[in-house]
């Protein structure tokens, strides 16, 4: 799947949901030491969020990578991006409530980020703080109640590529002040930025969720895949 994007969605649990126990247990066994230690450190909800994530995050990428769950060496990067150590295998998580989405690409830096498709009432006020002028007048050309998933899309648009370079605040300037299409649509664009491309694809991988992938590469096919089935 060399031009390929596969995207994994793990359902997580909800508050009163007790069904995960023995997701639980199989997930906390393929944890390194550093990740029980850090799942310790969470409350209960955040701490069943992680471990769920982790765990089935580390038996997808085992099957890419072709190792033992416990062979494959997570890296950080300086802005805390999740790496795998000497291999050319590529991801990127996100989560929501309820929901966690993991993006991988077998040779591409990939970003993503979901988002629940909720009304946000506030959209134009922090579209002005953080979008470029540009955005801004395509989300006021709306009536108010249409503006909160092209407001979604744009911001999801934004992370997904803070997350593909693995930069947080330091970029956000450069990021803020792209400029996308003027519909309430993104679907795809490509944006450079300095010596660098990338591609950004609207995505809605579950029932009232969106957001986007960032990718360095054009033309990539975007697969959803399910747990349990094979590459
Ligand atoms: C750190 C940041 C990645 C947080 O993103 P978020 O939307 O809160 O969280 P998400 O669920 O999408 O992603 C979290 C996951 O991304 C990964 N991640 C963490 N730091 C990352 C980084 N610097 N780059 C890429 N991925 C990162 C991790 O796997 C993390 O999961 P974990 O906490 O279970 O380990 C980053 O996007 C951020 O701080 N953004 C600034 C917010 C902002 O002002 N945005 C304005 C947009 S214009």
């Amino acid at each position: 799947m060399t031009g390929q994007i596969d995207l994994w969605p793990i359902a997580l649990p909800q508050p009163g949901d007790d069904s995960f126990g023995n997701r639980m247990m199989v997930c906390e066994r393929r944890l390194s030491n550093d990740e029980r230690i850090r799942a310790k450190r969470y409350e209960p909800r955040r701490r069943a969020e992680f471990v769920i994530t982790r765990g089935t995050m580390r038996e997808i990428l085992r099957r890419y990578a072709e190792q033992q769950t416990s062979r494959l060496v997570f890296q950080v990067g300086p802005f805390g991006k999740p790496s795998l150590a000497n291999s050319t295998i590529r991801f990127n998580l996100t989560h929501t409530a309820g929901l966690a989405m993991l993006a991988v690409s077998r040779h591409h830096e990939i970003g993503i980020d979901i988002e629940r498709n909720r009304s946000i009432e506030n959209a134009l006020e922090i579209a002005e703080r953080f979008f470029s002028a540009n955005d801004v007048a395509s989300l006021r050309r709306l009536p108010r109640q249409w503006r909160s998933e092209p407001f979604l899309l744009r911001w999801t648009a934004r992370e997904a590529l803070l997350k593909a370079r693995g930069e947080t605040l330091d970029e956000l300037g450069r990021i803020s002040q792209l400029q996308f299409n003027e519909g309430p649509e993104i679907r795809e664009a490509c944006v450079s930025l300095g010596q660098s491309k990338w591609w950004i694809r609207t995505i809605r991988p579950a029932f009232e969720i969106v957001g986007s992938i960032a990718v360095d590469a054009p033309g990539l096919r975007v697969v959803q895949r399910r747990l349990g089935e094979a590459l």
